[in-house]
């Protein structure tokens, strides 16, 4: 058969050229699909004479066995191509340093609470809860607070909406952590020994002032409980918590709730903008005590003529500005992430007697 060898270099020549697997795949029907040219040539082999075929027969197919191998070969080097291509391009570099991964930090206010909680654990408190909102009643007249005393309009207490012909008792959010005492004594009875740290609310803002803020009640009861025990206890406590002997100073205040009643302040200095404690000519007022009035010990279901003890209210956030050396109280309910970053606490710090930030 003549033009044999034409056809075998055109279609190897043609399969050599393909460039991707469709046009291989196109290339495969023009020759050997059912009208391919190669197979458009093997019909004709019917209309030949017995001698012609026998001629033209075993060419004829070695030329198409020829083109399918070329094919196949082809077919696996461009997918041999397609898969270098992809190992190029989708190269990883695995020796690259990571992605930084950023760890968020222990709030301060959590920090401090619980170390708080760590040394009055250690002289024996247990940790007391009650809610953020409260009935005046718990916050208020069963402080001793009536409804006419200065001390609610002092206390710039926020109070819950209530709808007209709402019979239940009015709610405020608590001004203090002393309506904590009631609930307590009302549960468990004396004696008792315990803290109670949370959120408290007052509409106040300015450089040490929040509308929210925390603070951590305490309140010991006992036969004979004193304002000696108190002082010993709060002394015991500020020297755990700043790992230093700290000056302190008792001076005779009022609240309804105690009698007699003592503000405490710690010795700090104030230069250069960032507060030292243990040092200076300043006073920070941290907390306020007393003894228990023996009208809130009957409010709190407990025989005033057989128990008695010391209570005492002091500001976390304060303790924890003095400690850590936050200058503005503000920034701590900001969420301003550089702030969280410089001041917050790893994870892994155990809140210690003296931990350090
Ligand atoms: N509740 C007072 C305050 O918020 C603090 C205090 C608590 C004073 C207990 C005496 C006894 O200022």
């Amino acid at each position: 058969m003549d033009g044999l060898d034409t056809l075998r270099d055109r279609w190897l020549r043609r399969i050599a050229d393909a460039g991707d697997a469709a046009a291989l795949d196109a290339l495969r029907v023009a020759a050997l699909g059912r009208k391919g040219q190669i197979s458009l040539k093997m019909r004709e082999l019917g209309r030949m004479t017995p001698s012609e075929r026998q001629a033209a027969g075993p060419a004829l197919n070695a030329l198409k066995d020829e083109v399918a191998a070329a094919l196949a070969a082809r077919k696996v080097a461009l997918a041999d191509a397609a898969l270098e291509e992809r190992l190029r391009d989708e190269w990883l570099d695995v020796t690259l340093p990571p992605r930084h991964r950023r760890v968020g930090t222990i709030h301060p206010v959590s920090q401090v609470t619980d170390e708080v909680i760590a040394i009055f654990a250690a002289m024996g408190f247990a940790v007391a809860e009650g809610p953020q909102i409260e009935t005046d009643w718990y916050n208020f007249d069963a402080l001793n607070i009536p409804g006419h005393h200065p001390a609610r309009a002092e206390m710039d207490t926020f109070y819950m909406h209530r709808a007209p012909g709402d019979s239940r008792p009015p709610r405020v959010l608590r001004t203090h952590t002393s309506p904590v005492q009631i609930r307590h004594m009302q549960a468990h009875g004396a004696p008792c020994r315990v803290i109670a740290p949370g959120r408290v609310y007052r509409a106040d803002y300015d450089q040490t002032h929040t509308p929210m803020f925390h603070q951590v009640e305490g309140l010991a009861l006992d036969h004979d409980t004193s304002m000696a025990n108190l002082k010993w206890v709060l002394e015991e406590f500020f020297t755990a918590y700043f790992g230093t002997r700290v000056k302190t100073r008792f001076r005779a205040s009022h609240f309804p709730f105690t009698e007699p009643s003592a503000e405490v302040d710690i010795q700090c200095s104030w230069e250069g903008g960032t507060v030292k404690v243990g040092e200076g000519q300043d006073w920070l007022e941290v907390l306020g005590s007393g003894m228990v009035h023996p009208h809130v010990l009957s409010a709190g279901g407990i025989d005033a003529d057989a128990w008695q003890g010391f209570a005492f209210g002091m500001g976390i956030d304060r303790i924890a500005m003095l400690k850590y050396g936050m200058p503005d109280l503000r920034a701590f309910f900001e969420s301003d992430i550089r702030w969280l970053r410089h001041y917050g606490f790893s994870a892994l710090d155990v809140p210690g007697m003296q931990g350090g930030g």
